[in-house]
C-alpha cells in the first residue's frame, strides 16, 4: 500500500542527510510499528507522510501512485492529544471534517458515530478537561478517524499515559484495528507495545536512516497479554532491544551525549 524509495531527506540547516536512500514498505490493512531510541528520525518519517516536510529525492508511493499533491490519504495523531481546551468533545472531533469542509449535519452525525465507536457516545458536550488521559487519547483517536483515510499514523500515542491505562488502551486499540479495516503505521519507543500491537516492525538503527531492519511479530490475532511470555515472543524482545541500543549508540557518536528531550 505504501513504499519508500530510495528516500533521502535532510532538515534545513543540518550538515548531513537524516535518511538516505530508504526503502521500505507496508501493507494494506496491516499493523506496523516503527520502533527505535529517542532522536532516531522516527517522527520525521510521519512529516514526510503527512505532508510537513518534503524528500530530496526518492519517491513514496501509496498504491503505486505518488503522494506528492494527494490530499488526506493519512492522518496523524500525535504523542499529546493535542484537544483544543475551549472546545466541547464534539467540537474537538468535527475538526478535520471543518477543515475538510464537510456539511455541518454530516459532520455532526460522523462526529456521533466516531464517538459511539470509541465507547465515548455521552461525552459530546463535555471539555477535554472533564476527561481522564486515557478517555482524551480516544476522542483524539475518534478525531484521527474523521479525517476519513484508510492509513492512520499514530505516533506514540499513549506514552503520556499511567501504565494501566496504557495497557487497557493497546487492547482497545487493537479491537478497533481488527474491526475498522484500517492500515495502522505505529510508532513507539515502548518494545513491548511493539510486540503487542504489530504484524510487523521495523526497527530505526542507524543515522542517517539508510535501511530498517524488518521483524514479522509470530503471534495471530486476537491477541491477549500472555502471549507476550512466550519464549519466541521474549527473545525477539530481546533482539529487538539490542538492535535500537545499537541504534542509539550510533546516535550519539553523531549527536554527542544524550540530552533529556521529548518525544
Ligand atoms: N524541525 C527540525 N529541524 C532540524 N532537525 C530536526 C527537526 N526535527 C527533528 N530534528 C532532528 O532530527 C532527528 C530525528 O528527530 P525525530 O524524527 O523527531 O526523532 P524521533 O521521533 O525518533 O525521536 C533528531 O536528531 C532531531 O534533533
Ligand atoms: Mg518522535
Amino acid at each position: 500500500m505504501l513504499e519508500f524509495k530510495e528516500v533521502t531527506f535532510q532538515y534545513e540547516g543540518a550538515d548531513h542527510p537524516l535518511i538516505e536512500n530508504l526503502s521500505f514498505s507496508i501493507e494494506k490493512g496491516s499493523f506496523t510499528s516503527i520502533i527505535g531510541a529517542s532522536g532516531s528520525g522516527k517522527t520525521t518519517i510521519f512529516r514526510l507522510l503527512n505532508g510537513l516536510e518534503h524528500i530530496r529525492s526518492g519517491e513514496i508511493l501509496l498504491e503505486g501512485e505518488n503522494i506528492s499533491g494527494m490530499k488526506n490519504f493519512c492522518s496523524y495523531m500525535p504523542q499529546n492529544d493535542l484537544l483544543l481546551p475551549w472546545s466541547t468533545v464534539e467540537k474537538n472531533v468535527c475538526l478535520p471534517m471543518r477543515v475538510q469542509g464537510v456539511k455541518k449535519p454530516e459532520q455532526k452525525q460522523i462526529a456521533a458515530h466516531m464517538l459511539d465507536l470509541v465507547g465515548l457516545g455521552d461525552c459530546a458536550d463535555k471539555y477535554p478537561r472533564e476527561l481522564s488521559g486515557g478517555m482524551r487519547q480516544r476522542v483524539a483517536f475518534a478525531r484521527t478517524l474523521c479525517a476519513g483515510s484508510d492509513l492512520l499514523l499514530l505516533d506514540e500515542p499513549f506514552s503520556a499515559l499511567d501504565y494501566l491505562t496504557r495497557i487497557s488502551l493497546q487492547e482497545w486499540l487493537l479491537d478497533q484495528w481488527m474491526k475498522l479495516n484500517k492500515t495502522i503505521l505505529f510508532i513507539t519507543h515502548d518494545v513491548e507495545e511493539a510486540l503487542f500491537l504489530s504484524k510487523e516492525i521495523y526497527v530505526v538503527a542507524d543515522r542517517p536512516v539508510r535501511r530498517m531492519e524488518r521483524y514479522q511479530v509470530p503471534m495471530d490475532y486476537p491477541r491477549t497479554r500472555e502471549m507476550l511470555i512466550r519464549s519466541d515472543i521474549q527473545e525477539l524482545k530481546e533482539e529487538l532491544i539490542r538492535k535500537m541500543r545499537e541504534g542509539d549508540e550510533r546516535i550519539r557518536k553523531v549527536r554527542g551525549p544524550r540530552l533529556p528531550r521529548k518525544g
